[in-house]
């Protein structure tokens, strides 16, 4: 077997503990912030299919290679990758997925703050009473006032990164490893509840068509302007976005499942615990969708209404609802909560790199890391005022826009790419085999072949389809 030390970094005290990390990880802002407002971007049921398709296809079996390529190495991904190219004799060039994870979380965590920003700022907003009783209208315009001030967005911004270099400062398990494990539950009751709002207050009929009819059609156009005079081109966007957005909400592709994954216990299962986190992710986004789109439609809102739709709806099932106040307030508590346990996880790899290889105190290092990506955060703030007009564009997407694409459907997919051909074609089977350690022959048989041909034969064919379509 490989090095079987200890991770310097610490190790999670139990196999449980790791999933329930992991399951921070992923559970985040992705799930319900952007699946949804992504799903109503590029219209509905179709989008969904292809993203369950990239999730299963895709994303676990990455995960499972990356949690592997973290135990195997102990160490920050970067140092991880090294250690494993010498080890597998295999070319050091491989360790480039190691420093592209470093950059994408960067990019990533300077857009992921200012939402959870936003998050914040509803926390308060909502104690105040300030959605008490609001309206479509209302909801629009409080959502609008806040975005347009770039005063409120930086000191909410400010206030997320400090609290995300925090916790990572500590060390990921004290702290914040507990509060998780009694918030993450409580998120998903609340969005059970939020469910039974949308059933009975919203168009439940309407708002599960969305989410489940599918119109392949759609998928590879991308539709923009009203239903009654919809425009649309076609493109392989979509695609490409859903593939990415895989990515994104499980973590996979920069390192923080390889950096959690190097903290694991020797004899955990790693086909269980993937299994196990996929499935909360998912379940926790199409929850989120179906507490979120009977709103939309109840109120005559637009599904495409962009990053603001979530800000946008669930404040009038907030201000309308018995309790709501308090309800919504808890709401965005835990929404801070699942956003904080993610945004660690997206500095952790750089942070683990600069304490295992340049020899910096971890304090030190998150807050360099910390204020890196709140300086390039800045771009993210601006993005939705004093920077939102055309001649801060670029392809028609603000920085923030540019980010996210950059980091979420580039970044990610191609780092995902090159863990499966590490795993798949640049170390050996025997590898996998003891890191998996699967008693059934015929399950690792399967996962060899979908990790080394499946994988990333898809990831190529949507980057293809994507070009073709651009082009
Ligand atoms: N998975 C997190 C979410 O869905 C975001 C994330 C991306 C976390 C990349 C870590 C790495 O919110």
């Amino acid at each position: 077997m490989g090095s079987r030390s200890a991770s310097m970094h610490g190790m999670w005290s139990s196999r449980a503990v790791f999933i329930m990390a992991t399951v921070g990880s992923a559970v985040g802002l992705g799930n319900i912030w952007k699946f949804p407002y992504i799903t109503g971007e590029y219209g509905g049921g179709a989008f969904v299919v292809v993203y369950l398709i990239c999730i299963a296809l895709i994303g676990v079996p990455i995960m499972m290679a990356e949690i592997l390529l973290g135990r195997r190495g102990r160490a920050s991904p970067i140092a991880t990758m090294k250690r494993l190219t010498r080890e597998q004799h295999s070319s050091p060039l491989w360790t480039l997925v190691g420093y592209s994870g470093v950059l994408a979380g960067f990019l990533i965590l300077s857009f992921y703050s200012v939402i959870a920003g936003w998050a914040l700022a509803y926390v308060f907003d909502s104690a105040a009473g300030g959605l008490n009783g609001i309206t479509a209208d209302g909801a629009g315009q409080k959502f609008g006032d806040l975005v347009g001030s770039w005063q409120t967005l930086l000191l909410w911004h400010t206030v997320f990164t400090l609290m995300t270099i925090v916790v990572v400062a500590r060390g990921v398990k004290n702290g914040l490893e507990r509060a998780v494990t009694v918030l993450m539950p409580a998120l998903f009751i609340m969005l059970l509840i939020m469910v039974g709002y949308a059933f009975i207050e919203g168009d439940f009929a309407r708002g599960f068509g969305f989410l489940f009819n599918t119109d392949f059609s759609k998928v590879f156009q991308l539709c923009t302007g009203t239903p009654e005079a919809l425009n649309c081109e076609f493109t392989g966007e979509p695609v490409v976005v859903a593939m990415g957005h895989a990515f994104f909400t499980l973590s996979l592709g920069m390192g923080a499942i390889m950096a959690y994954g190097a903290y694991v216990p020797d004899h955990a299962s790693i086909t269980g615990a993937t299994l196990t986190i996929a499935l909360a992710d998912t379940v926790v986004a199409l929850l989120a969708g179906l507490a979120i789109f009977p709103i939309v439609f109840a109120s005559g809102l637009e599904p495409s209404s962009g990053p603001g739709l979530i800000f946008q709806t669930l404040p009038i099932a907030f201000g309308n609802m018995p309790g709501g106040q308090w309800f919504g307030t808890l709401f965005f508590v835990l929404l801070v909560f699942a956003a904080w346990s993610s945004s660690i996880s997206i500095i952790e790899p750089a942070v683990a790199w600069l304490v295992d290889s340049r020899g910096w105190t971890r304090g030190v290092a998150a807050f360099a890391v910390g204020g890196l990506a709140w300086l390039i955060g800045i771009g993210s703030v601006l993005s939705f005022n004093l920077w939102s007009g055309e001649e801060y564009q670029l392809f028609g997407k603000t920085i923030f826009d540019l980010k996210d694409f950059l980091a979420s459907n580039i970044m990610l997919p191609l780092g995902g790419l090159l863990i499966a051909l590490f795993v798949g074609f640049g170390a050996g089977r025997q590898m996998a085999l003891e890191e998996l350690s699967i008693s059934r022959q015929r399950l690792f048989d399967a996962w060899w072949f979908v990790i080394r041909f499946v994988s990333p034969v898809g990831i190529v064919i949507v980057f293809l389809n994507s070009i073709k379509a651009f082009g």
